[in-house]
């Protein structure tokens, strides 16, 4: 048989990406392992290399972000994107229904209700079933033009299959919870300043310059009205909602056909209470009476439709005193500043701590002790003090303590870096932490280790560090307050069942400063071993994905502390699992060579370089060393130009890396 011709092939895979991606990010439903998406992935980006002449902007490789831009340009809607009216309880959405009631004339109406989703709208223009434009709300009459970073959201399809030769989409940009999180652990670890919620992330994350920018933030998109010339496609809201599932739109499966304001009554208490259980944040129900015709009929004001309600959940915010600024420690050591409130219900719960996170998110606040300042509980994250509202009158500022709370002994900021920590590996409060997150369920998920087990395994001295776990016998346990016979039997056998776990979930159990899961599953999928990773050097640990300068350091200052080094060698005699299986490097071109990028290359972004040369089995590494065999520079390279030269690793330009591409 003979090979394909490059551009059926490119087709294909192109269509089976587009297809793997709907099932993952909008159907919830891989058939596919990430690393089979992946390896198709490679396939599409080396073959689409060797043919330019096939290029297309909605290749699923596009996804990535493509080159930066100067600003935005701004573009005026096709119709207006108006704001809907508020109901702030019951009793205003009786008035809204009595008044759609009333407009109707007696006739049957009823509301389609979905989420209110707390992000940013956007609208989205196909024509001849592809994605060509796509638009922030702005004043509602004019928008900017955000297409380049709208790409990177894989849930947005880039082609659709339609009737229409053009039509839009309008839906919310949002960021779930848990990319909303790790983007501000990652942020703190820069020593950058946090986003205050996920809708201030998800606005800052589509408005910015460089579309690399947008791809990393995880941002999603759920399409909510399908409109061809400005006006709704459909006869109802609810055959739009599912024409838009349809075409392979995500569209929010939390919606309800409501035969009248009981029903919506219902569905907006319901998700009242399940709202804390989404992944994802909404501020309130949105209420669409159903008919398009009835739509028409009940019109629009200035403002907003009158066929349209969004019934807000009350403000999870309040105002409150700060009485005090206490100092926890944590499994890393970190010392975080914690806020004792005067105690305030916020939605359900009264709230009396919120966390600070660390000394330069206190300065950003400009918070002392004292003021007045307003919290917010959203979901199941724990309360956050959002700004200062006003100064106290006696206010005093916070000041980090020179010695942990817990132990006493020295605590040291590194450069860099946001957080203050305990230098005492064996600091009790440490200790604690460190067993609870090794015992967690993300990590080596040991069933029945709580607060109130650990408190008693440290304070009684039966534990000294986590490798310790594994010779608690269960005649140890059954001694402890608030256990039987059975349940220390049980914890033994739950804590001996966990030495078959992976070396990733035991290296993410180690507690290494920016080592979570996706680091860890790294480096084993790099090193395969935990001796490889203990010897590593920094250079060796940046040759692993998204490893760059300030991880690999913390990974060597970890393991440079002996007790760390002893705590590891206690897991290996205690059986754990120590070995992996390596990912093994796609032979290519570039196989074994390490490049480092600099500057602005004139004809591609660097990400795209940097997936060109791992194409080519190289390798991209942040910093320049002996060890580096490349540095592609392009215009306005700096300091990594004059270690090159220094080096003298050979410095090389665009047209040559396209000439190594090419063999
Ligand atoms: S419909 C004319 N549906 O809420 C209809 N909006 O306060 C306009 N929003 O600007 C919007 N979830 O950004 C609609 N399921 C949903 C929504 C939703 C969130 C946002 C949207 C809108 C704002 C109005």
């Amino acid at each position: 048989m003979s090979a394909p011709v490059p551009a059926e092939e490119i087709l294909r895979l192109r269509e089976e990406l587009r297809r793997h991606e709907h099932l993952y990010y909008v159907a919830d439903s891989p058939e596919i392992t990430d690393a089979e998406y992946d390896a198709l992935m490679r396939q599409l980006q080396s073959l689409e290399a060797a043919h330019p002449e096939f290029d297309s902007p909605d290749s699923p490789s596009r996804r990535v972000g493509g080159a930066p831009r100067e600003g935005f340009v701004k573009v005026r809607h096709s119709a207006q994107m108006l704001s809907l009216d508020n109901a702030l309880n019951e009793g205003e959405l009786r008035d809204f229904d009595r008044r759609v009631g009333e407009l109707l004339e007696g006739a049957v109406y009823s509301y389609s209700a979905e989420l209110k989703l707390d992000g940013l709208s956007m609208a989205v223009r196909y024509e001849q079933g592809r994605l060509s434009l796509a638009v922030t709300r702005g004043d509602g009459a004019e928008g900017e033009d955000v297409t380049a970073n709208a790409r990177t959201i894989r849930s947005l399809p880039l082609t659709v299959e339609s009737p229409w030769d053009a039509f839009e989409v309008r839906g919310e940009v949002i960021m779930p919870r848990q990319a909303f999180e790790r983007l501000n652990t990652a942020r703190d670890a820069e020593g950058l300043p946090r986003y205050a919620n996920p809708r201030n992330s998800a606005a800052g994350s589509l408005r910015v310059l460089d579309p690399a920018v947008t791809a990393a933030r995880q941002l999603d998109f759920y399409a909510y009205l399908l409109l061809v010339d400005g006006r709704p496609a459909l006869a109802s809201h609810g055959q739009s909602l599912k024409r838009l599932a349809a075409m392979g739109f995500k569209v929010n499966i939390n919606w309800r056909q409501c035969p009248g304001l009981d029903a919506l009554i219902s569905f907006c208490q319901e998700w009242d209470i399940r709202r804390d259980n989404l992944g994802y944040e909404i501020d309130g129900v949105v209420a669409k009476v159903d008919s398009v015709e009835q739509q028409q009929r009940l019109g629009w004001t200035a403002k907003a439709p009158r066929w349209a309600i969004a019934f807000k959940y009350p403000a999870r915010q309040q105002s409150t005193v700060v009485e005090d600024i206490l100092v926890q420690v944590g499994r890393t050591g970190a010392l975080t500043p914690v806020a004792c409130l005067r105690p305030v219900f916020v939605a359900g719960v009264t709230v009396s701590r919120a966390t600070l996170h660390n000394e330069d998110e206190i300065e950003r606040l400009g918070l002392q002790i004292g003021d007045t300042v307003v919290i917010e509980r959203s979901g199941d994250v724990i309360p956050k003090v959002v700004r200062v509202e006003r100064q106290g009158e006696e206010r005093r500022p916070f000041r980090m303590p020179a010695g942990c709370p817990v132990c006493g002994r020295t605590v040291l900021r590194a450069e860099g870096e946001a957080a203050t920590r305990c230098v005492n590996t064996n600091c009790p409060a440490r200790l604690k932490e460190s067993i609870l997150h090794f015992a967690s369920r993300g990590v080596m998920d040991i069933d029945g280790m709580g607060w109130a087990l650990v408190d008693q395994l440290v304070d009684k001295g039966l534990v000294r560090g986590v490798a310790d776990l594994y010779g608690l016998t269960r005649e140890q346990l059954a001694g402890l307050e608030r256990m039987g016979e059975k349940s220390a039997e049980k914890i033994v056998a739950n804590i001996q069942s966990t030495r078959e776990q992976p070396l990733p979930r035991v290296l993410n159990g180690l507690g290494i400063p920016f080592v979570g899961e996706r680091t860890a599953q790294i480096l084993a999928d790099t090193f395969g071993e935990m001796d490889a990773i203990m010897r590593a050097s920094e250079e060796d640990l940046q040759r692993a994905e998204e490893v760059g300068p300030k991880v690999a350091s913390a990974i060597v200052r970890f393991f440079a502390v002996e007790s760390n080094r002893e705590l590891v060698d206690a897991l290996g005699r205690a059986g754990l699992r120590f070995t992996h299986q390596k990912r093994v490097a796609a032979p290519g071109m570039l196989a074994g060579k390490t490049f480092v990028l600099t500057g602005t290359l004139p004809g591609m972004a660097r990400e795209e370089a940097k997936q060109k040369i791992e194409d080519a089995g190289g390798k991209v590494t942040g910093s320049v060393s002996k060890k580096t065999d490349y540095v592609v520079a392009g215009a306005d390279a700096g300091s990594k130009l004059d270690k090159a030269r220094a080096l003298a690793v050979p410095v090389i330009d665009e047209a040559e890396l396209l000439r190594m591409l090419e063999g």
